[in-house]
């Protein structure tokens, strides 16, 4: 039995910030931000909702989309930074929204590196055999962490909720490898004190590390997999710049029609980008069935990574 994802889902918060709205109040401009990011809109929680309830929309949508119930679902694992309290987490409250409250239920926090972290070990739990139903989900409401008078950083962070469901199946690739890396030297030029509860970033520093190691961990999960680029279907990168992603895959060499991009619309949503960006890939009909995925992610510790999946691999196998 290997482990595999059945299901997706995710939740954008309704109130939609464009560029044109920050230049009100930003030393910035809709030109400087998308050529520089590629971002022209994001989505901000704006009070009316939790994250939690952002987190059990995406978590009900994947399972549903899996054709689960939650009375089966073993694990709950919500990877956040900015959860609604410092405690508990938002995976107990996530449980019990969904439905199954009685599940183990925890919070993880990699960062950026979140979901691919807890995705890594969504599968283990499985392929152990320790679970047989897992969901993984990653939230954020970054708008909370924010300075909005920083035009660096502003410009960048928002809003949002992804999900997928991790089950055993009689599967040939599943979630086949996982590349995880760290290194804490470089703590300072991406966090959020404390006490401030403010995000800081050296943005340019972080940009050449981020094009650096995701694709050091791309080839080498590529590499456990005993594939190549060619056999890639869709990449799939944290969404924090859209030239980042481009940069990576250009030294992937995976060419552009396989690169999945939405920073456009949603900005950076830390752990949450990735099944954000899965979902939207699905839902436009670029991500099929059995296509093989390069995930790859980088983001404050600094902690990133890749990872390689074969999309819904059990509905080809029992087509
Ligand atoms: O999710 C976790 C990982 N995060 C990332 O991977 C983010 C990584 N970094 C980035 O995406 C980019 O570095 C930024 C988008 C943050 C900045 O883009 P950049 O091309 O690296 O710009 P820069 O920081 O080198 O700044 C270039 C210039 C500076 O002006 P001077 O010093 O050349 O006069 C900045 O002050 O652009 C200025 N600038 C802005 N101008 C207009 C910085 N932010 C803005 C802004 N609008 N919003």
């Amino acid at each position: 039995m290997k482990a595999g994802v059945i299901g997706i889902g995710a939740a954008l918060p309704e109130e939609i910030v464009t560029n044109a709205d920050l230049v009100k109040h930003l030393d910035t401009s809709d030109e400087w931000i998308v050529r520089r990011t590629g971002i022209r809109e994001r989505r901000l929680l704006n009070g009316s909702r939790t994250l939690a309830d952002l987190a059990s929309e995406a978590c009900t949508m994947a399972l549903k989309d899996a054709g689960r119930e939650a009375k089966d679902i073993d694990r709950v694992m919500v990877c956040s930074l900015t959860p609604d309290r410092m405690m508990p987490g938002l995976a107990p409250a996530v449980a019990q929204q969904i439905g199954c409250d009685l599940a183990g239920a925890v919070d993880l926090n990699a960062a950026c590196a979140g979901f691919l972290y807890a995705l890594d070990q969504a599968a283990a739990l499985v392929e152990s055999g320790r679970a047989n139903l897992v969901v993984v989900c990653g939230a954020e409401a970054l708008s909370r962490i924010t300075d909005h008078s920083d035009r660096g950083t502003a410009i960048l962070f928002a809003d949002g909720a992804g999900a997928v469901v991790v089950a055993a199946a009689d599967i040939e690739h599943g979630l086949s490898t996982f590349e995880l890396r760290s290194d804490g030297r470089h703590s300072d030029l991406l966090y959020a004190e404390i006490d401030e509860r403010l995000l800081r970033m050296e943005g340019r520093e972080v940009y050449r590390h981020a094009v650096a190691r995701m694709v050091e961990a791309t080839e080498a999960a590529l590499q456990r997999a005993s594939i190549t680029t060619e056999d890639v279907d869709v990449f799939v990168a944290h969404q924090a710049n859209a030239r980042i992603i481009e940069a990576a895959a250009r030294r992937l060499g995976v060419p552009e029609e396989k690169v999945v991009i939405n920073v456009d619309t949603v900005a950076n949503t830390s752990s949450a980008s990735i099944p954000i960006a899965l979902w939207q890939a699905e839902r436009e009909g670029r991500l099929k069935s059995g296509h093989v995925v390069a995930m790859a992610t980088f983001g404050a510790g600094f902690a990133w990574g890749a990872g390689i999946m074969s999309w819904k691999e059990h509905a080809r196998v029992s087509a």
